[in-house]
């Protein structure tokens, strides 16, 4: 990948796991936590695009909430689990070559941030829950444009503020769709495939897939 000089980060799903939240609880909840937080991701996303497309947009946190609420009904859980749920997912744990790679791309001098539907304050609280705020150059949220991705709205935020081409970017996320829409905006779009998933069939075909971002370090 040539004439890259900035690398741009999905937050959820791409550096952290949004799932630990749930895992952490799994004694309480029982064997159903994976599917439950595999439901409670979908259903917050699907909320994130309805709100888009219904033009009534509610910031991440309340998203979070109400796809929460939702999916422990659907899934039969004790409301008394819910603050604890929500306050872990404040602290998301990243996935664990995460640090070590952030140093070492931050070495070589590329811009590196986030570009995230969260809002600032639970960005900048994740980041700083795992000593991490060091490395970033900046932390993008949706907040600053009113509307989630895969506007393209959103993509141009870190072009506005560094003043690049789009294909000067390494876009880097684990959700297929966000790879499609940063891919659709003319970012080098780079699919972080950890779990040997199948592509969407939107038009676009990332360039790279990788397992890890270990593997960034060869592509880049
Ligand atoms: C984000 C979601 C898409 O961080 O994971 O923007």
């Amino acid at each position: 990948m040539k004439n890259i000089k900035a690398i741009i980060f999905d937050a959820y799903g791409t550096l952290f796991d949004v799932n630990s939240a749930a895992e952490k609880c799994k004694d309480k909840i029982g064997d159903k936590w994976e599917a439950f937080a595999n439901y409670w991701r979908t259903t917050q996303l699907e909320y994130t695009w309805l709100r888009s497309l219904m033009k009534r947009h509610k910031d991440f946190w309340q998203v979070t909430e109400d796809s929460l609420d939702k999916s422990m009904k659907v899934f039969n859980i004790d409301n008394s689990m819910r603050n604890e749920l929500l306050d872990l997912y404040k602290i998301l744990s990243p996935y664990p070559e995460v640090p070590e790679i952030l140093k070492s791309l931050k070495e070589k001098k590329y811009k590196l941030s986030i570009l995230s539907n969260g809002t600032p304050s639970l960005l900048n609280e994740l980041v700083k829950s795992n000593n991490l705020e060091n490395l970033f150059d900046d932390v993008f949220s949706i907040e600053e444009v009113g509307i989630y991705k895969p506007d393209s709205k959103v993509y141009h935020l870190p072009i506005k503020k560094y003043k690049i081409k789009n294909n000067e970017v390494a876009f880097l996320s684990a959700n297929t769709w966000d790879v499609s829409g940063g891919g659709n905006y003319g970012f080098n779009s780079i699919w972080v495939n950890r779990n040997n998933s199948i592509f969407d069939n939107l038009d676009y075909r990332p360039q790279y897939e990788v397992k890890s971002l270990k593997e960034l370090i060869t592509i880049i």
